[in-house]
Parts: C-alpha cells; structure tokens; sequence
C-alpha cells in the first residue's frame, strides 16, 4: 500500500514538475491566459484525447504514456495585454500597462479580450447565486476580472470587496474600473490584503469567490509554511462569512501541462487526488464542502464551501 501512495505520489509529483516548467516556459514568452502567483501551473489550452489522436484510449503501459513537451504548448496571445495577476504584470508598473489598455480597449465591451484570464471562458459564472443584495469578497482579485465579467453581464450585487495582496494589480484593477465603468465606483472596494489575512470585517460577507488563487492548492505551493500561511487566509475568510454564508472556489487543474478533464481521461486517480488534496485544505481552514466537482465546462475543480457548524 505504502509503496503504491509511493508511485502515486511521484507520478504525481513529475506530472506537476513538467506542467510548472510548462508554465514557467509560457510565462517567460510574455502575459497569457490564467497568469498566477505564486507558481501557476495553468497556462496550457485545451488539448483533448482526440486530438492525440487516441478515439478510445485503452490505459497505456506507463512507460508509453505521452509526456508533453512545453513546444507542444500554445503559444502566449500578445494581445491579452492586462495580467490577472502578479505572475503577467513582469515588473511592469500599472500606469505603463495601463496606458496600453487605453491604446487598445475603447469601450467596457472590449475588455474580455485583452484580459488573460479564464473568468470570460467560464460559464458557470452565470450560475453564482448572487442578487441586489449580495455582499461579495472576490479574493485573490487580481486586475477585476470578476468585476468586468459581473459588471458586463448586468448581474446584480451590493458590494464587492476585491481582495488583493498584490498592490500593482489592484493599481491596474482600480484604474480599469475607474475608466471603464464610472457607475461603479463605490458598490466596489478593492483591499490590500496581507497573505495571511484578508482583512475583512467579521460576518460581513454573503458569498467569498476564488478564481485561481492558486496559493491555496497543495500541489502548485511546495513549501509547507506557505501552505500554512494559506490555511490562515482561508479562517480568515471563514470568519468574514455571515452564518448562512458560503464560498465558492474555481480552480483550473493542470496536470503535466493538460486541463483536469482531460485527465480525468487520462488518469482519474491523479486528478481525484489533487481534488482531495485541495479539499483537505479547505477542511482545515474550518470550511464545510457542501460539493465538489471537476467540471469540464469550465475545466476546473468547483468546490461550494459552507462554515463548519453552521
Ligand atoms: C492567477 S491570479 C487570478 C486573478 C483573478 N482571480 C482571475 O481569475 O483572473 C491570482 C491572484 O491571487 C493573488 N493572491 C495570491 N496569494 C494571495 C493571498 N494569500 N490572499 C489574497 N490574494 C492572493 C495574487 O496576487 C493574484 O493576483
């Protein structure tokens, strides 16, 4: 038993090596879709079972099983000229990307597709129970990829904390909204936040949403003291929630630089693992998981989190 978690593990361990340095190749070739800190390990487009070549994979001997390479990578759209993160600013201050925006981007409608982010590509955003009376803390903000998205779809709310421990990107998230949507101004908070702490009002939030915030997830953070420092931010998540409150978390898994649905196909046991690992940090932070799904609509791990005890 001890020496299959073993192999488990290991292939677990070079399958998420090679999807980093997949990444690391991407992110090196300038801003692309899903950019991330702190090692983000998404940054691959879709590539599908058919495509390989393969209509009805039987399980291949390990040896035989194909490896990507980062040259079988897509490269990195130039156009996607606003990071959603730290990981694509590359040093580069606000103002400077900023002024490219206003270059390129003449009205609100443009945004999504100078965005390198995945909250345009996923349509279980649609589905979020929100209403004109939803307080929402988006954490792990970014640059407001969820504030355009919710801002464009018309969909209601009364207040959005977008949460950030990166101040750069929220200099960039504040100035787009600014520009961009002007009625918006003051139903949207944006926080400096620290890595340990969100910085929230107690019993102040309806709904918190993570959109690749990668921090938490224990396959894409190797050093345990950050994993720890994870697990901090998420109480204090927990601790921002109202009683009825919940979480919901999307996190696009990577797995050897292929989307968590493909290999699902490929090697369920691999991506059920990363699932579970990241729901055991949710456990710990004192979160209840009221479901979990690796959904291929938006080709992510979807968990819905309530309070334990509530
Ligand atoms: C990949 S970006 C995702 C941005 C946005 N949610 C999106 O999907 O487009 C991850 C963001 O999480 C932020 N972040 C990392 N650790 C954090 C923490 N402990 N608390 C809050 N934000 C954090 C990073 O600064 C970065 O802006």
């Amino acid at each position: 038993m001890a020496g299959r978690d073993g192999t488990k593990r290991t292939r677990l361990m070079v399958g998420i090596a090679l999807g980093m340095l997949a990444a690391a190749m991407i992110l090196f070739a300038g801003c692309t879709k899903n950019d991330s800190a702190p090692a983000p390990a998404d940054d691959t487009g879709p590539a599908t079972m058919a495509e390989a070549g393969h209509e009805t994979p039987p399980p291949p001997p390990e040896a035989e099983k194909p490896k990507p390479t980062p040259s079988d990578l897509p490269t990195a759209d130039p156009n996607r000229i606003i990071p959603s993160g730290p990981g694509g600013m590359a040093g580069r201050p606000a103002a400077e990307v900023m002024k490219l925006v206003e270059e390129k981007v003449t009205t609100a409608e443009d945004l999504p597709k100078f965005f390198s982010s995945s909250v345009f590509d996923n349509p279980e955003l649609e589905r979020l129970p929100i209403n004109e009376n939803s307080v929402i803390a988006d954490i792990g903000a970014g640059t407001g990829a969820l504030e355009v998205y919710l801002l464009l779809h018309k969909m209601p709310f009364k207040k959005i904390y977008a949460v950030d421990t990166d101040e750069p990107s929220i200099e960039l998230g504040k100035a787009i909204l600014e520009r961009y949507f002007p009625e918006s101004a003051g139903k949207i908070e944006w926080v400096h936040s620290e890595y340990e702490d969100v910085k929230l009002p107690a019993d102040s939030i309806d709904l918190g949403i993570l959109i690749n915030a990668h921090f938490f997830v224990p396959s894409l953070v190797k050093e345990p003291y950050k994993l720890n420092i994870a697990r901090q931010c998420l109480t204090t998540v927990g601790r921002a929630l109202k009683p009825d409150g919940e979480v919901y978390v999307y996190q696009n898994i990577y797995i050897a630089g292929k989307p968590a649905h493909t290999f699902r196909e490929i090697d369920p046991p691999l991506l059920d693992e990363a699932v579970d690992e990241m729901g055991q940090q949710f456990k710990t932070a004192g979160f209840d998981i009221k479901s979990k799904d690796a959904m291929e609509t938006c080709e992510c791990a979807f968990f819905r989190l309530g309070k334990y005890g509530k």
